[in-house]
């Protein structure tokens, strides 16, 4: 559920028209909804807590939203003060994550390519865990926090090998894919972690893909998971903690609906129940995608004679690249639509090239210049993928509460971001 409803014939964001902060702000603009973020964090922290599945010291589990997916400061702010935590991946994710008034305890450090500054800048902070990929991965954290005079604290990332189904570019549980140790390769790397002075491992963790629908290939997954924490304890090594990443799908409308977070934590009681283990989660797509839109502006209806009709917007790929780059399909809503029997559209951005279309075909209502769409299911890997591509502007973000709304990032102007650029001094 979200709180994007038409009223009075209008889409609005909980108690504001999307139409006021179009035209205060301006198109192309991303909104959030701090309801729905709100909503998604306590409907997950609630399944998670119903079945039982406890975080540190019997508390409630962790759930580190993965800022990649919405790494603006007040949105995070909102997830922090409900009391998530982050997962992060690069100093500049710890950075915002800390900005945002998230406590380094619930700070997770992952991905593939940590560099030595940053693997200081996460120890010295004082995050919770560093999440380790490879074999080099973990020497280079050991010697680091050796050489800063203390334990890195770790967990081993499994490749459990996989195959979550959705777009191949987001799977990332398959042997093929750089993400993770084997099963055998992470058994050795946590018996020679715990005899090692610079490192201290605390549990295990996997992350098998995003937008997964279907529960089966996750549960597969995590028993393979819980073999292994049997296993490294039958070793006499302790395993503590279990992270089990993010990856639940969303509802992008035109999808049968995906398992429900109720769905998801029963599997996980079912498949890992009585292993005694903190458990922590990295969920990003299922908290903030269907929190956000992405307001645009109808600039012209180009119709060819034959009659292909192209909206045109001025919103472009620079600003959403999840059509483009992964075929992704968004609902897109017109904030007042006309009446009279739908037509069919390709929906178009500016940009100079055909990858610059966010649909092809689609019926819609009657569309004419001047009118306002929005993108739905935006709010997740939205703002944070886009670019300058062509000189146009980063898009600006705006945060709704109740009746009230802020620009949490502004657009910049044509002088901030030509004043980027350095002129080398042989001019
Ligand atoms: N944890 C790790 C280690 C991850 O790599 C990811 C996402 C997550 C958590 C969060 O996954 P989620 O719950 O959001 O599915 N740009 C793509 C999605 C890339 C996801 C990358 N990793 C898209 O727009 O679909």
């Amino acid at each position: 559920m979200n709180h994007f409803e038409p009223t009075h014939g209008n889409l609005a964001c909980e108690g504001v028209p999307l139409r006021d902060i179009a035209q205060s702000v301006g198109t192309p603009v991303y909104v959030y909804s701090s309801a729905t973020l709100e909503r998604h964090y306590e409907v997950l922290r609630h399944a998670l807590a119903a079945e039982g599945l406890k975080g540190e010291g019997g508390g409630e589990a962790l759930i580190a939203f993965a800022v990649k997916a919405n790494s603006n400061l007040a949105v995070l702010k909102t997830l922090a003060r409900r009391g998530a935590g982050a997962d992060t991946v690069s100093e500049g994710e710890i950075r915002r994550a800390l900005a945002a008034g998230i406590p380094a305890h619930k700070i997770v450090f992952s991905g593939v390519g940590k560099t030595a500054g940053e693997l200081a800048f996460a120890l010295k902070a004082g995050v919770s865990e560093i999440n380790i990929e490879s074999e080099p991965e973990m020497h280079l954290a050991a010697q680091v926090a050796q050489s800063l005079g203390t334990r890195a604290v770790i967990a081993i990332r499994v490749n459990p090998d996989v195959s979550a189904g959705g777009h191949a570019k987001i799977a990332t549980g398959k042997a093929d894919n750089k993400f993770g140790v084997s099963f055998s390769e992470a058994e050795r790397l946590y018996a020679q972690a715990s005899n090692n002075a610079g490192l201290k491992p605390v549990g295990v963790t996997c992350h098998i893909g995003s937008q997964i629908t279907d529960l089966a290939p996750m549960s597969s997954a995590f028993a393979k998971m819980k073999g292994l924490v049997e296993r490294l304890r039958h070793e006499g090594l302790a395993v503590d903690r279990l992270d089990l990443g993010g990856g639940l799908g969303v509802p992008y409308f035109n999808q049968p609906d995906p398992p429900t977070p109720a769905d998801y934590a029963r599997m996980i009681a079912q498949t890992l129940g009585d292993l005694d283990v903190a458990y922590s989660f990295e969920p990003g797509r299922m908290i903030a995608a269907n929190a956000g839109v992405l307001l645009a502006t109808v600039l012209h209806i180009h119709k060819r004679p034959e009659g292909r009709k192209f909206a045109i917007l001025d919103a472009a790929m620079n600003d959403l690249i999840r059509p483009a780059m992964y075929e992704a399909y968004h609902d897109i809503i017109p904030l007042a639509p006309r009446a009279g029997p739908p037509e069919i559209y390709d929906v178009v951005g500016p940009i100079c090239e055909t990858g610059d279309t966010f649909t092809r075909e689609r019926e819609l209502p009657p569309l004419a210049a001047g009118d306002l769409v929005a993108f739905m299911s935006a709010g997740a890997y939205g703002a944070v993928m886009s670019s300058e591509y062509n000189s146009r502007l980063l898009v600006p973000e705006v945060l709704v509460r109740g009746d009230r709304y802020a620009v949490v990032r502004p657009r910049p102007t044509y002088e901030d971001m030509l004043a980027k650029d350095a002129m080398p001094d042989w001019f």
